[in-house]
């Protein structure tokens, strides 16, 4: 049995002050009590404050992007991901849409930040999803499948054992349009099964959580889905009572 992960993605968002604040409502809401794994990531310059308070706590904390680069160099603005698992982190996002669009992360670019990601012993939760175009025109499959196999081919499907993958649609992220169960479960079946052809138990194995306009009413409901293993949460991720209300859905 597969155990629920919830993740929030702060994305660029919250000061000091506020992110303090959120935190503190995270842990009077005792947010990752429970049968769920639950985690948040801030943005980098805020990791440090938040892995102190949460210090004690069952949430876990992560980064929403690492360099392709290991270790460290002359690389002026990365934070690598060793670096990241020094201070505390354990886990960091990969191919997140938002950085494939507007930062030009090419599959090859986010495979090498996977393979970052393991050697620095971070779990990489892999995103991937299509775009509305690519779903009208029924690329969603093949789109999932190409950012997949870029992964696999460079790292090997044994390493989505120490992995999460997120499956957001592009349509459905921030606009309010979540995707519906069934096609959320579609999507992620596809997923599963591709990594089924590699070996049926690292399948059996791997949380495939969904992202794209996850809200406390529609949770319950998605992460009923027999391949869907928890969420990954934007927006409402912001808001303490929305977010623990989402983690108690899974
Ligand atoms: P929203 O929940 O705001 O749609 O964002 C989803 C997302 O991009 C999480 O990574």
């Amino acid at each position: 049995m597969r155990r629920p992960l919830v993740a929030g993605n702060w994305k660029m968002h919250g000061s000091r002050e506020s992110v303090a604040q959120l935190v503190q409502g995270l842990l009077s809401e005792q947010v990752g009590e429970g049968n769920v794994d639950c985690a948040v990531f801030p943005v980098a310059i805020h990791l440090s404050s938040v892995l102190a308070q949460v210090a004690g706590s069952k949430l876990s904390v992560g980064a929403q992007v690492c360099a392709a680069q290991s270790g460290q160099g002359a690389f002026t603005g990365e934070v690598a991901a060793e670096q990241l698992q020094d201070l505390g982190c354990k886990a960091v996002l990969v191919g997140h849409s938002e950085r494939r669009q507007l930062f030009a992360e090419t599959d090859a670019l986010v495979a090498g930040k996977f393979a970052a990601a393991l050697r620095a012993g971070l779990t990489p939760v892999l995103c991937v999803g299509e775009s509305l175009a690519e779903r009208e025109a029924q690329q969603t499959e093949a789109i999932v499948l190409q950012q997949l196999r870029a992964v696999i081919e460079l790292c090997g499907a044994e390493a989505l054992r120490q992995a999460v993958v997120a499956y957001e649609p592009v349509w459905a992220i921030g606009t309010g349009l979540t995707a519906t169960p069934e096609q959320a479960q579609a999507v992620h079946k596809v997923i599963r099964d591709e990594i089924a052809v590699h070996g049926s138990e690292i399948a059996a194995q791997v949380r495939i959580v969904y992202g794209g306009s996850v809200k406390a009413a529609n949770a319950a409901e998605l992460f009923a889905m027999p391949d869907i293993d928890g969420g990954l949460v934007g927006g409402a991720s912001l808001d303490a009572k929305e977010f623990a209300a989402i983690c108690r859905a899974a």
